[in-house]
């Protein structure tokens, strides 16, 4: 896949044969006017609760009604939702059609638009129905960034946090001072996510060999929140960053990793402006059916994706639920916000 940084008037300069643009709402308004004129657009409504299934079938449907074939190439523009529903649609309407990614948030530029693998969620669990989709390019463009609202570009810097966790440490130089960052900056922190993220994908494609599964630092923890929160009222970012310490709390516990390391987090998530406890939190006892629905559950136990130091992570399969409800307890009851 050519995964490619384009300057912003390149981005629709190459279009393919037959293109149709998905995206949503917010990026309409934000982006519309740059938009090749002469091709459908299709803008969905913005936000997690998009990610359906009966979402991926009004899509279908609009793409039947209007006779499109396989020969349609969609261009997805947008965060991580428009890529994960649109890649699901791509991967499925007519078994399969092409699919460029034009990722527009900072979560879908680090993470989402990147790795193939899409999804939209059940009731019971976040991601639930998916496949891996390979796009035929993405199209990586930092200005996107400029109408992104603070709390956005916070959201996808608990994905940047999480990187530097389990692979780079140095990635926490960014953090400080987000809010003023440059396009060049940008430049350099989404690359060197990307190539994080490309590289253990690359090793391990389909998820496999307990390698890709360091990328789930956090959300086991993370995407049970946002289940229990009905994908509502706590976005990716904030859920992960909060698992992020649930789960260095367990790894504490398991005597795998010192105490520091989770007050090292909260204190990182802070400086960003994420939250570190949730109202979530006293809801453990949802939030372990949740965990116990999950994909990253084995037929060993509850698998987490834990940090033994900054910059190392490995899966351990078979972590005690116990161990998993003190750590939310122990969160709920010290963390301040
Ligand atoms: N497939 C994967 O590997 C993977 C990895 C990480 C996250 N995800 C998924 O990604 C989703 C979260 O992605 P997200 O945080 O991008 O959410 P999102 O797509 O909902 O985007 C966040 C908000 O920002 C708006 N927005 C996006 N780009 C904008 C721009 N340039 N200007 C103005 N507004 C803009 C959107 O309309 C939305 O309101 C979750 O569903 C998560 O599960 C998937
Ligand atoms: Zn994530």
């Amino acid at each position: 896949v050519l995964t490619e940084f384009v300057d912003p008037r390149e981005v629709f300069h190459s279009m393919p044969a037959n293109p149709l643009i998905i995206t949503d709402e917010n990026v309409l308004k934000a982006w519309g006017s740059i938009l090749p004129e002469s091709v459908p657009v299709i803008a969905i409504k913005p936000g997690e609760t998009s990610k359906t299934l009966e979402e991926f079938q009004r899509i279908c449907e609009r793409l039947t009604d209007n006779g499109y074939t396989r020969e349609t190439t969609i261009m997805a523009i947008g965060g991580g939702v428009v890529g994960d529903l649109i890649g699901f649609v791509a991967a499925t309407y007519m078994r399969g059609l092409d699919i460029i990614h034009v990722p527009t948030s900072l979560m879908a530029m680090v993470d989402s638009s990147i790795g193939n693998k899409v999804a939209v969620d059940l009731p019971a669990g976040k991601n639930l129905v998916g496949a891996f989709k390979k796009p035929v390019e993405i199209r990586l463009c930092p200005n996107f960034l400029e109408t992104l609202p603070p709390e956005e570009v916070a959201n996808g810097l608990a994905e940047v946090l999480k990187y530097s966790y389990i692979a780079e440490p140095s990635l926490r130089d960014y953090l400080k001072g987000w809010a003023e960052a440059s396009v060049k900056t940008w430049h350099q922190v989404i690359g060197e996510c990307a190539d994080i993220k490309l590289g253990l994908c690359l090793l391990d494609p389909e998820d496999r060999y307990d390698i890709r599964a360091k990328l789930n630092f956090g959300h086991t923890v993370g995407h049970a929140l946002e289940q229990v929160a009905g994908y509502q009222t706590i976005r990716h970012g904030e859920a992960i960053g909060i698992g992020m310490v649930v789960e260095s709390v367990v790894a504490a516990e398991m005597g795998v990793t010192s105490c520091e390391l989770s007050m090292k987090i909260a204190q990182d998530l802070r400086m960003i402006g994420l939250p570190t406890n949730s109202p979530l939190l006293n809801e453990e006892n949802a939030i372990v059916n949740a965990i116990l629905r999950d994909k990253k559950r084995t037929s060993e136990g509850i698998a987490l994706a834990l940090v033994t130091e900054p910059g190392t992570c490995k899966l351990y399969k078979d972590c005690p639920e116990s161990l998993i409800r003190e750590a939310i307890v122990q969160v709920r009851n010290t963390c301040s916000s």
